[in-house]
């Protein structure tokens, strides 16, 4: 088939350069002339294991990146993947969807065979049918006739993304027109995944379902983490004994300092402004957003307990991305822990794999170094944020504290002296 992504952001590009390589004739519409650039000489402009190969394979043979519309005319599908970011009261913030299913409407102008535009970014339940689909046929002068939509959201986790793509556990494809639906599943026929038809609106709900169930298993673990602490339990004993219910599964258990990313903070909170916009008070949602945010203080917290007050202390944070293997801070954990330490006086120095570069540009003032033994070097205390796997076999580097006291909030060392968030 012939696809036009527009968007060549983490999601576009992910989906862009796989369904190149399941076969497809792909071009990702980017307006950054940059990643224009990296995409077509097969150079991924984010670090995600696998997709340089695959981009390597297909840049400028099945794949072709471009800063106009074109390809959208003579396109079988449109895949829209554009950012939904978070607006000053939570809600998600559709100005990119709305200039997509306008430039897509007027680049399908005057062309002939049916076509069927997807929303691929996570948007509010009614954005396809109320927002894209009455731009685009406006500015295309089109019909349902020769234009269908539909929903296909994107279940990618950074990291995995690759893996999550061609091997999923479901693709969702919601649709009110039965053939737009067919050509999206006919698009993902080889992944021979199963494949579940819903509604549009349903579609769009079961993305921020997903995102708020499983932020919800995790700021549930948390709070059971924090009873358990209280009473002297290890959670991850108690946590492996329940996960092996089926009804409860054992993934998304792991107590800690709790979630970041860039979904589970901005769909949870999306999808509590959606409701509270129609009415309805979301209690376990808040609940879920809460325990998140206090996770945090609470490493502060038991930091202060061991050591006294941090003011004029070195404290070491070890990881900054907002989990392992990504160099993606957004929303990362490290970040409220690293602005309280501040306020309260602390010098930190911080190490992380890939991630320091990033976090340099929110906290300019504090030291970086390229190793853990480099951090550790004179702390007073330390703070562990991220489950890096290297950090599982730390051990003699901890002696070269001043004072050996070390805080997980990640479930990950191996070291003997070091107390957990939770645990
Ligand atoms: C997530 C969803 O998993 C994915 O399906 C969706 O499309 C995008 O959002 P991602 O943000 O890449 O993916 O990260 P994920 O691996 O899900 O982890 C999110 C956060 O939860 C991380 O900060 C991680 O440290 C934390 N986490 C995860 C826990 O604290 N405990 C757990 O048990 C699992």
């Amino acid at each position: 088939m012939k696809i036009a992504v527009v968007g060549g952001g983490y999601v576009g590009l992910v989906t862009g350069t796989c369904l190149a390589g399941i076969g497809h004739t792909v071009t990702i519409i980017e307006i950054d002339p940059e990643k224009v650039r990296a995409i077509n000489t097969g150079k991924t402009p984010i670090f995600e294991p696998g997709l340089e190969d695959l981009l390597k394979k297909n840049a400028s043979v099945r794949l072709h990146a471009e800063p106009g519309y074109g390809a959208v005319a003579g396109a079988d599908i449109v895949f829209i993947c554009v950012g939904t970011p978070p607006a000053a009261d939570g809600s998600a913030d559709l100005s990119f969807i709305r200039s997509a299913g306008m430039s897509i409407g007027n680049a399908l102008k005057g062309t002939e065979p049916y076509c069927a535009v997807v929303t691929k970014s996570t948007v509010p339940p009614g954005t396809t049918e109320n927002v894209v689909q009455p731009l685009v046929l406006k500015a295309s002068g089109k019909t349902l006739q020769s234009i269908g939509f539909v929903m296909n959201p994107e279940f990618l986790r950074e990291g995995r993304a690759v893996e999550d793509f061609m091997h999923p556990d479901r693709i969702v494809i919601g649709s009110s027109d039965r053939k737009a639906g067919d050509i999206v599943a006919a698009a993902y026929q080889p992944l021979a995944a199963p494949v579940i038809r819903t509604g549009i609106a349903a579609a769009e709900m079961i993305k921020y379902t997903s995102n708020a169930f499983l932020a919800t298993k995790i700021s549930f673990s948390n709070e059971i983490g924090n009873i358990c602490k209280r009473l002297g339990i290890d959670v991850y004993e108690v946590m492996k004994g329940v996960g092996l219910d089926p009804r409860i599964g054992p993934l998304f258990l792991n107590a800690g300092a709790g979630f970041g990313g860039s979904c589970f903070p901005k769909d949870v909170a999306a999808l509590t402004a959606l409701a509270k916009e129609r009415g309805e008070e979301p209690l376990l949602l808040a609940a879920a957003l809460a325990i998140n945010e206090r996770q945090p203080h609470r490493m502060v917290a038991l930091l202060e307990e061991k050591i006294g007050p941090v003011s004029g202390k070195r404290i070491a944070v070890l990881g900054l991305a907002f989990k392992d293997n990504t160099d993606d801070i957004r929303d990362s954990r490290a970040i409220p822990v690293i602005r309280e330490l501040l306020e309260k006086g602390a010098g930190i120095v911080a190490f992380d794999p890939m991630a320091s570069e990033n976090m340099r540009r929110i906290f300019p003032e504090i030291e970086y170094f390229p190793s853990a033994a480099g951090a550790l070097t004179g702390a007073d205390g330390c703070l562990v944020m991220t489950e890096w796997p290297e950090f599982s076999s730390l051990d003699r580097e901890f002696d070269l504290m001043a004072h050996k006291v070390i805080i997980e909030g990640r479930r990950i060392l191996s070291c003997k002296e070091k107390e957990g968030i939770c645990w």
